[in-house]
């Protein structure tokens, strides 16, 4: 039984997390200042409302508490924002995290498991990344988050205790499929979430952003990975690192990649609408493809995805976007 610091554990991806630690003997304080999270997200342990910036209460808490490891997720998330408010992004995912570190180290939570994102690769040369492939992020958020990842990556060479993983998210999609969770944010850009409101009528028409590349059907392809997989990708690397396992970075997808139109394809299947779909030009920074190699959190950390198809995750999605 270890003793758990969730930060964020209250947002689309943290709820997840929390959501499947409840069926574990783990003990969970979440920490979120609510600013894109919701307090009924929380589904599972205690609730600590509160900012990373206010490094005093952090610390008391993580004082009182005495936590044996540490899930990050708070951070800020809107790629077009950061580029215009990078400022906004270092303060929060960069010397935020750094802060909190900072405070792992001093108080002796030595296992530690990141949220990076595929966003540091940039645009690949052929789209399909192993863990060894070039970073090069385009834009401030990727930039944060990779920023992170050295931070965590010196620290654990300094700290022989300190171990953490990062894992890159690919393109995270659905909702929990008990239902309990899923995304809720206003803001969000995510193209399932946006064909879903298309399917149920809170959106007019869906946007396309071009579909003159190269590529089966000329528009972008990704790498879509369910949400419940994916909290259980951290519950693994948990396990590992409790187990004595070293720092590792690992891609977080499913190797499989889908066409924006394939997409939205089986959404109108899955909901049975035929939402208006519109081409817009091209955004500035999205790769042709954006794909993972998953060879190395299969083998590290013996991850096995459960909903690996594109229609559960639309199912799962659609489903909790006509509850909200
Ligand atoms: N959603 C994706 O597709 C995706 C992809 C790659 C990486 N990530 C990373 O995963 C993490 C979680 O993303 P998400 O989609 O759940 O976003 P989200 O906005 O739903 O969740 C972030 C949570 O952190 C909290 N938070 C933000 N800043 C905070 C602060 N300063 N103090 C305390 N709480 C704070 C918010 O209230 C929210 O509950 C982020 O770090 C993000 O960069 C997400």
């Amino acid at each position: 039984m270890a003793k758990i610091l969730v930060t964020g554990g209250a947002g689309y991806i943290g709820s997840h997390i929390v959501n499947l630690l409840r069926s574990t003997e783990h003990e969970v304080v979440v920490y979120d200042d609510l600013s894109t999270g919701r307090r009924e997200s929380v589904t599972f342990g205690r609730l600590v409302v509160g900012e990373l910036e206010d490094i005093e209460k952090l610390e008391g808490l993580i004082q009182e508490e005495r936590f044996d490891a540490c899930f990050h997720f708070a951070g800020s998330i809107i790629v077009p924002e950061s580029v215009e408010n990078p400022l906004k992004y270092y303060n929060n995912n960069t010397q935020n995290t750094l802060d909190l570190i900072n405070l792992c180290v001093e108080n002796n939570i030595n296992k530690f498991i990141f949220s990076s994102t595929a966003a540091v690769y940039g645009e690949p040369a052929g789209g399909v990344c192993t863990e060894e492939t070039s970073t090069n992020p385009i834009n401030p958020y990727g930039r944060t988050k990779l920023m992170t990842e050295w931070m965590l990556q010196d620290v654990a060479k300094a700290h022989k205790d300190f171990e953490y993983i990062a894992l890159r998210y690919f393109n995270v999609a659905g909702a929990s499929v008990d239902g309990r969770v899923g995304q809720c944010s206003p803001l969000s850009t995510h193209l399932i979430k946006l064909a879903c409101e298309a399917a149920l009528g809170k959106r007019e028409e869906l946007l396309i952003f071009g579909d003159d590349y190269e590529t089966r059907d000329g528009t972008c392809i990704r790498d879509y990975i369910h949400t419940d997989d994916l909290a259980r990708a951290h519950l693994d690397a948990l396990d590992y690192l409790l187990g004595g396992g070293k720092s590792e970075v690992m891609n977080c997808g499913y190797g499989n990649g889908f066409t924006v139109k394939e997409v939205i394809d089986v959404v109108k299947r899955v909901s049975g609408v035929n939402f208006r779909v519109k081409v817009a030009p091209r955004r500035d920074g999205d790769p042709p493809v954006l794909m993972s190699k998953t060879e190395k959190i299969s083998k590290k950390l013996r991850w096995k995805p459960k909903y690996n198809d594109l229609s559960v995750i639309v199912k799962t999605a659609l489903d909790w976007e006509r509850e909200l």
